[in-house]
Formats: C-alpha cells, sequence, structure tokens
C-alpha cells in the first residue's frame, strides 16, 4: 500500500525531473553525459554518506553497502577522464533532505533505489548513442544490471513491512518528495522558483 501511495504522491516531481534531463535525448553529448554524472556525484556522494552513518540498519535488516552508488559514480567518473584529485574538488550538495527517523530514511531510500528503473532505459540508450558502457562510465545507471528488478521487489518488501509496523507514510512521502527536491534543484538551480517549498 504504501508503495501506491509513494508512487501517485511522487508522480510530480519524477515527471518534472525525467523531463529536465536529457539523458535519452538523441543530441546528448558525451561532454553532457559527463556533467550529469559529475552533478550526480555532487548530490550522491554527501548523501550516501550521511545514509550510511545512521543508526537503523542492523534493524532493517537492509544491508545498503551492497547497494552503496558513490563508488559506480567514481568508477565511471574516472573512465570519463576525471583524475582522484578531480573528484576530491568537486561541488558537493549541501542542501539534501533530512533524515532523522526511519521513516525519513525510507522516503529518502525510495528515491534512490527507484532510480535505478530508469536507468536501466538510460544505459540501453547510452549504449546506443554515445557507445558507453558499463565499463566506460554507466555503472551508475546500469543500477544492478540483470537484478534491478529483483533488487527493487527487495526493497519494496522491506519498506512495506517496515511501513506497516512502525512508520508515518505521511513522513515516509514528505521525504521522498524533498529527495526530489534538493536532487532537481541541485541538478537545475535556475529553474527552481520557490526554493522555500524545498
Ligand atoms: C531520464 C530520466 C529518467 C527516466 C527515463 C525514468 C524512468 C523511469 C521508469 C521507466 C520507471 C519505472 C516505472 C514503472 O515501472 O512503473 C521509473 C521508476 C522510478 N524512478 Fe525514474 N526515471 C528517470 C529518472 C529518475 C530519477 C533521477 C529518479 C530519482 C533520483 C527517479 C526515481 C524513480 C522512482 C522512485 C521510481 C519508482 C516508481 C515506483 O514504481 O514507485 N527516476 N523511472
Amino acid at each position: 500500500m504504501i508503495l501506491k501511495r509513494l508512487r501517485h504522491a511522487t508522480t510530480e516531481n519524477h515527471a518534472a525531473l525525467e523531463c529536465q534531463l536529457p539523458l535519452l535525448d538523441p543530441n546528448l553529448s558525451r561532454e553532457d553525459y559527463h556533467e550529469f554524472v559529475s552533478r550526480f556525484y555532487g548530490y550522491y556522494a554527501p548523501l550516501e554518506t550521511q545514509l550510511l552513518a545512521l543508526p537503523w540498519w542492523d534493524e532493517m535488516g537492509f544491508d545498503y553497502n551492497e547497494r552503496y552508488k558513490t563508488p559506480k559514480l567514481e568508477r565511471d567518473l574516472l573512465a570519463l577522464g576525471d583524475t582522484p584529485d578531480m573528484l576530491a574538488r568537486m561541488p558537493r550538495c549541501h542542501n539534501l533532505p533530512e533524515i532523522f527517523t526511519l521513516s525519513q530514511l525510507l522516503g529518502c531510500l525510495y528515491v534512490i533505489e527507484g532510480s535505478t528503473l530508469g536507468g536501466q532505459i538510460i544505459t540501453r540508450h547510452l549504449r546506443s548513442s554515445l557507445g558507453i558502457t558499463l565499463e566506460t562510465g554507466c555503472s551508475f545507471f546500469n543500477g544492478y544490471g540483470d537484478i534491478t528488478m529483483m533488487q527493487w521487489q527487495a526493497f519494496g518488501s522491506t519498506l512495506t513491512s517496515l511501513a506497516e509496523r512502525t512508520c508515518s507514510d505521511e513522513e515516509i512521502i514528505a521525504t521522498a518528495n524533498q529527495t526530489f527536491k534538493t536532487l532537481e534543484s541541485w541538478l537545475f538551480p535556475t529553474s527552481q522558483k520557490q526554493p522555500t517549498e524545498l
């Protein structure tokens, strides 16, 4: 039930992000793609550092380490020509979703785990349009490869049972939307009209 509610309540923010991201654009250049990978890195690296430091992983029975996405972004940036020194100097997002409760963590995870689904389409497009493969710069968008749907379903089960047992649906939904909005304002700073809505 929570998954259905989340999908419905975040549709607008998903669509807003999807239509601004030019990742499926036939005219996307390698440079444009590289720039977007850098921006995703600037958001995911500090976000995942924050997430991994949270105390609820054992209680959740969920191993986020195996889903850690920052190393994939690093690998892609290096494959695209950056150096470790350049990665260390890349700007990081400071306006991240607020995560003080387990419900808020679940809302944030919904967005970052869900993004692997669209990543499958993006990966196919990058291979055919720019010739970029898993080894040459798209391991982040490739997500969990062939087992992406299985990983999504496993996350969905965890989310559903935790939401039923302990959490507040409203708080989960609010943080999912905040995650979409903070990512959008980081990726597209000039398109944001109302920063106070975050
Ligand atoms: C060009 C960019 C994107 C495309 C084409 C895209 C496309 C998709 C597609 C096809 C699905 C599966 C829908 C379904 O099975 O019903 C999906 C699901 C999802 N995407 Fe995206 N997506 C994009 C970007 C993103 C980004 C950047 C995020 C967040 C960081 C995101 C978050 C999600 C979430 C949370 C879901 C799960 C929805 C649900 O079933 O509850 N997407 N996306």
